[in-house]
């Protein structure tokens, strides 16, 4: 399959992008390069010996768009979004413009080039705080704490009405859980500017020594040691689930639920632990305040990709720590 790619040079969507290729598609990756490197594409040729086409665009830029669905694709899968839970609270219209006009504009071509098959980048975020653990498919929408938790709840209800207006449309939303880790080869990772917000990319730079220590925020929550607990995935397993969604709904009419997690939650403090193991590192830690906007818990009910998709994550915490520290400890 052709498959059109946004966002294809961040995190999860490089990793993607590598998946497909060594499945034997053919990804054309559009990225405007807001919060990745030039470099990853290269990378991705390393390591799979084909270098994907490569456009610098915008996906609000309808011109360019146009220009680049008009030689025809099976499929797109949209990762393309602004992803900083901090910055939306600062920036909201930036994350609404970027996230939701973003998709619109992008859908707005996709319709007059007839693409019809779409895999969407959607978030545990949207179930809000959940009441039953784990989380499937058929729980409410729940209410979200921040703009861009938001953007995602938005972005799948305005999928909806487009798959319901236009029915021929395959819309596959896919619910991240907590993606961590990197490509084994050490030359794919994550990056994020500044000191890292999420968990991991924050211990991996306590480990090396660039932070001084972890805060792990609450030591009060309702779960067995009283931190909060994640359904973490490695970005590999998370990538291959896009794989699977696409070959099992590529031009099949509906929309498409899932969520992909392991299935397990991990405490902060089994991170730690886990982290300190494959690296021979001490973490130094202390437990503040709870996080605003944190919930105890949050993990996956995977039965459905299991048994849809055929599809279930491989690598386990110590192999998603242990990749997050090779790519931490490489040269970029
Ligand atoms: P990322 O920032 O690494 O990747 C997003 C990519 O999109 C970047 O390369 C960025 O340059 C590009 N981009 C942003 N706005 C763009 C625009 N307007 N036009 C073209 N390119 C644009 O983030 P990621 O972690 O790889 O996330 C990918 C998707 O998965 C996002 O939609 C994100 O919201 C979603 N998601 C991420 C997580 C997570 O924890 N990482 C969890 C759930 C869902
Ligand atoms: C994990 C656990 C923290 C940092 C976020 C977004 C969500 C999704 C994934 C995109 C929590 C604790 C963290 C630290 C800590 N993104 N923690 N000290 O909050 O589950 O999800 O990323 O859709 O929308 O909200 O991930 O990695 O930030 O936190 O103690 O310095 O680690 O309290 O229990 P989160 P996280």
């Amino acid at each position: 399959m052709r498959v059109l790619v946004t966002g294809g040079a961040g995190f999860i969507g490089s990793h993607t992008v590598v998946a497909l290729l060594e499945a034997g598609h053919e990804p054309v990756v559009v990225d405007n390069l807001s919060n990745a490197r030039r470099s990853v594409l290269a990378r991705i040729g390393e390591i799979t010996g084909h270098h994907p086409e490569f456009h610098n665009a915008d996906v609000r830029d309808r011109d360019a768009m146009k220009s680049v669905a008009s030689a025809g694709f099976d499929a797109c899968i949209h990762f393309a979004a602004l992803k900083a839970v901090g910055e939306s609270v600062e920036k909201p219209l930036l994350y609404y413009d970027n996230n939701v006009g973003g998709t619109i504009s992008l859908l707005e071509v996709l319709i007059a080039a007839d693409i019809t098959t779409f895999v969407f980048s959607s978030s545990a975020t949207v179930y809000g705080d959940p009441t039953i653990l784990p989380v499937t498919e058929e729980m409410p929408i729940g209410v979200a704490t921040n703009p861009y938790g938001w953007t995602k709840i938005m972005m799948e209800q305005v999928l909806r009405d487009v798959q319901d207006a236009n029915p021929e449309w395959s819309v596959s939303l896919l619910r991240y859980f907590n993606p961590v880790g990197a490509h084994p080869s050490g030359l794919l990772g994550e990056d994020p500017l500044g000191t890292p917000n999420n968990l991991m990319p924050y211990v991996a730079r306590v480990a090396d020594g660039q932070l001084p220590r972890l805060r792990v925020f609450g030591g009060d929550y309702p779960t067995p040691d009283g931190t909060g607990v994640r359904d973490y995935i490695h970005v590999v397993d998370l990538a291959e689930g896009h794989v699977a969604a696409l070959g099992t709904h590529s031009g099949d009419a509906g929309v498409h639920t899932y969520n992909l997690g392991t299935g397990q939650g991990s405490s902060v403090l089994e991170v730690v632990k886990s982290y300190e193991n494959v690296s021979g590192k001490t973490i130094p830690y202390e437990v503040v305040e709870r996080r605003e906007g944190d919930v105890a818990a949050n993990w996956a009910d995977v039965t459905r990709a299991k048994s849809v998709l055929g599809w279930k994550t491989s690598r386990d915490l110590a192999e998603m720590c242990a990749d997050s520290w090779r790519w931490q400890q490489g040269s970029r």
